[in-house]
């Protein structure tokens, strides 16, 4: 599964994206507050007060501030975090802002420390101090800058230092979709590209996402490329090919995919169903540790295939039967 890659984004990943709250799918509580917020700032002509969003990847993150900026009429910066190395750069990106302008700045919670400072009084104060010169020539200049909306996302909100946390204004944490809204969305999607989907397949998609319109975009994808491939001039997707698609992705009825099964396999035939560390089971399965916490744990976690415990993750009563397997450990 892909990381934050927006600049691997193609032309039809752009299009897919929704440019105003009202064709958002879902996360009503969250639109709902975000279009007061929104509505209250432009009516005192103020700028937004800085918001963070933060959530699994793949459910909107990137698109909803997009969509804020829009929103807002403002101007659009975007940023990823890990490419701020050094408080000049920030400065430089700061430097370059105009009074309402939106920076998004994505991972966040990358930011080295430095970095993260200088950010917090230009949150708070629309300024920042520069120190120019080495050693005994050394003096900072302060540097004011026009009010702006930072939207900070990252999808690891407890790896942020509080009191960058704390300069957000507005906070929201994004949920794992219904059903309902990744088969909407599956339906948009099918119409921006002008397929005909019918009601099982678009719910079968949508069952299969695993709660995340990326992922449901993605089966989406495939299952008309099988559709392309099978009739030259299929416009219309029906059950029997979703569902081929779908299983010849090795996704099952859960939406668990190939590492999924790997990652509950490794706990129970390795370490005797967990608890297991995250580094001793992600070296097992030749994964990288940090996708397997970010990426897969918390939709095994909050669909209980697993529970992490002060000692480790444990596969749960729900993984072995879904597996088919049997609990060794309690024949006896
Ligand atoms: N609420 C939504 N309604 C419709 N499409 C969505 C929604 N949220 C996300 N998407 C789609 O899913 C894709 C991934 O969203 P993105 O904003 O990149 O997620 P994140 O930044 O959280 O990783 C986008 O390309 C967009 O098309
Ligand atoms: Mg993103």
């Amino acid at each position: 599964m892909e990381r934050n890659d927006d600049v691997l984004l193609t032309e039809y990943d752009k299009s897919l994206r929704p440019k105003r709250l009202a064709d958002y799918v879902g996360q009503k509580e969250i639109k709902e507050m975000l279009n007061i917020y929104i509505k209250a700032a432009i009516k005192r002509e103020e700028t937004l007060d800085h918001v963070l969003l933060y959530g699994p990847p793949g459910l909107g993150k990137t698109t909803l501030a997009n969509i804020i900026a829009n929103e807002m009429g403002a101007n659009w910066h975007s940023v990823s975090a890990p490419s701020i190395d050094r408080v000049g750069d920030l400065a430089a990106i700061l430097s370059s802002l105009d009074a309402g302008d939106v920076l998004f700045i994505d991972e966040i919670h990358r930011l080295p420390k430095v970095v993260e400072e200088v950010l917090y009084s230009a949150m708070e104060d629309y300024s920042i101090d520069i120190v120019v010169g080495k050693d005994s020539t050394a003096s900072t200049i302060k540097l004011d800058l026009p009010p702006f909306t930072l939207i900070g996302a990252t999808t690891r909100c407890g790896d942020l230092s509080a009191p960058l946390r704390d300069r957000f204004g507005i906070v929201e944490q994004l949920d794992y979709y219904s059903v309902d809204d990744l088969q909407n969305i599956v339906k948009r999607t099918a119409k921006i590209f002008n397929y005909k989907i019918d009601e099982d397949s678009s719910y079968e998609i949508a069952k299969r996402s695993r709660g995340t319109p990326r992922i449901a975009n993605r089966l989406f994808r495939r299952v008309r490329d099988f559709a392309q491939f099978l009739d030259e001039d299929a416009s219309s997707i029906h059950l029997d090919v979703t569902r081929l698609s779908l299983k010849k992705q090795n996704i099952d009825e859960e939406g668990l995919n190939q590492t999924d099964y790997k990652y509950l396999n490794a706990i129970i035939d390795l370490f005797n169903g967990g608890p297991v560390g995250l580094n001793a089971l992600s070296a097992s399965i030749s994964e990288d540790p940090i996708t397997l916490e970010d990426v897969y744990e918390p939709y095994l976690l909050q669909n209980g295939f697993i529970i992490r415990t002060p000692r480790g993750r444990m596969v749960t009563d729900k993984a072995y039967k879904h597996l088919g397997k049997k609990d060794e450990s309690r024949l006896f």
